[in-house]
C-alpha cells in the first residue's frame, strides 16, 4: 500500500470475532497486526507467574514497561485465568498509559496497522482511517466459545461461559478509564447473525471505501 500509513481500529467485547476480523483484514491489506489484548494479558501473566497481587500498581506498571510487542506468546497468554487477570490490571490507569504508548508507536510503523482491542478507536488511534465496532449478543458469543472448546475436544458449561462473558463485559464497559464503547465515528458490525465471511466482506467494503476516499483527496 503506497503513501501514508493506514490504520484500522477494531473494538468490541470479548468473543465478538474481532480477532479473526483483524487478522483477515491485516492479511488482505498487508498491514501490521496487533492484538492489544495480548499486551494486557502479558502484564497479567507476569503478575500471576511472580505471585504478585493484581492490584499492586507499581509492580504492574513495571511489568507493562517490560512488555515487548515482538514476543507476545499467544498460546501461553490465551489461558482463561490470564484473561480474567488481564481485565483486572486493565483498570489501572498507569498501566494503560504505558501500554497505550507502545500501541501507538506500533500503529505509526510503516505501512500501517490493524489494531484490535477495547479503546483503539476512542483512545489509542482516534485518527484511524477506519474504525469498526464488532459486536454480538452475549448469548451468541457464549455459544461460539462453547463450540470452540468442544471442537478442541474439551467440555464446558454454557451457563458458566455466559456468566463469565457478562462479568467480563461489565468490567470492560464500567471501568472509569477508557471503558469499552464505540467511537462516535465507528461503523457498527453486529455479527450475531453473520458468519465470519459475511462480516469480513462487510468490513472489507468499508476499508475499500476509505482507501478510495483517501486516494481521491
Ligand atoms: O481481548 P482480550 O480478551 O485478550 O483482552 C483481555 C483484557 O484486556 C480485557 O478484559 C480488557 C483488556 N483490554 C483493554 O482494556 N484494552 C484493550 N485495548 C485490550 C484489552
Amino acid at each position: 500500500m503506497a503513501g501514508a500509513r493506514f490504520v484500522i481500529a477494531i473494538d468490541g467485547p470479548a468473543g465478538a470475532g474481532k480477532g479473526t476480523m483483524a487478522r483477515r483484514l491485516a492479511d488482505h491489506f498487508r498491514l501490521n497486526l496487533l492484538d492489544t489484548g495480548l499486551t494486557y494479558r502479558a502484564v497479567a501473566h507476569h503478575m500471576l507467574r511472580e505471585g504478585l497481587d493484581l492490584g499492586d500498581e507499581a509492580a504492574a506498571v513495571a511489568a507493562a514497561r517490560a512488555v515487548d510487542l515482538g514476543s507476545l506468546d499467544r498460546e501461553v497468554l490465551s489461558q482463561h485465568a490470564v484473561g480474567e487477570a488481564a481485565s483486572r490490571v486493565a483498570v489501572i490507569p498507569a498501566v494503560r498509559r504505558v501500554l497505550v504508548d507502545k500501541q501507538r508507536e506500533f500503529s505509526r510503523r510503516s505501512p500501517g496497522a490493524v489494531l484490535d482491542g477495547r479503546d483503539i478507536g476512542t483512545v489509542v488511534c482516534p485518527d484511524a482511517d477506519v474504525k469498526l465496532y464488532v459486536t454480538a449478543t452475549a448469548e451468541v458469543r457464549a455459544r461460539r466459545r462453547l463450540a470452540e472448546i468442544e471442537a478442541r475436544g474439551g467440555a464446558a458449561d454454557y451457563g458458566r461461559i455466559l456468566q463469565d462473558i457478562e462479568r467480563r463485559d461489565a468490567r470492560d464497559t464500567e471501568r472509569a478509564d477508557s471503558p469499552l464503547r464505540p467511537a462516535a465515528d465507528a461503523h457498527l458490525l453486529d455479527t450475531s447473525e453473520m458468519d465470519i465471511e459475511t462480516a469480513f466482506q462487510a468490513a472489507k467494503t468499508l476499508v475499500d471505501q476509505a482507501l478510495a476516499t483517501r486516494n481521491e483527496g
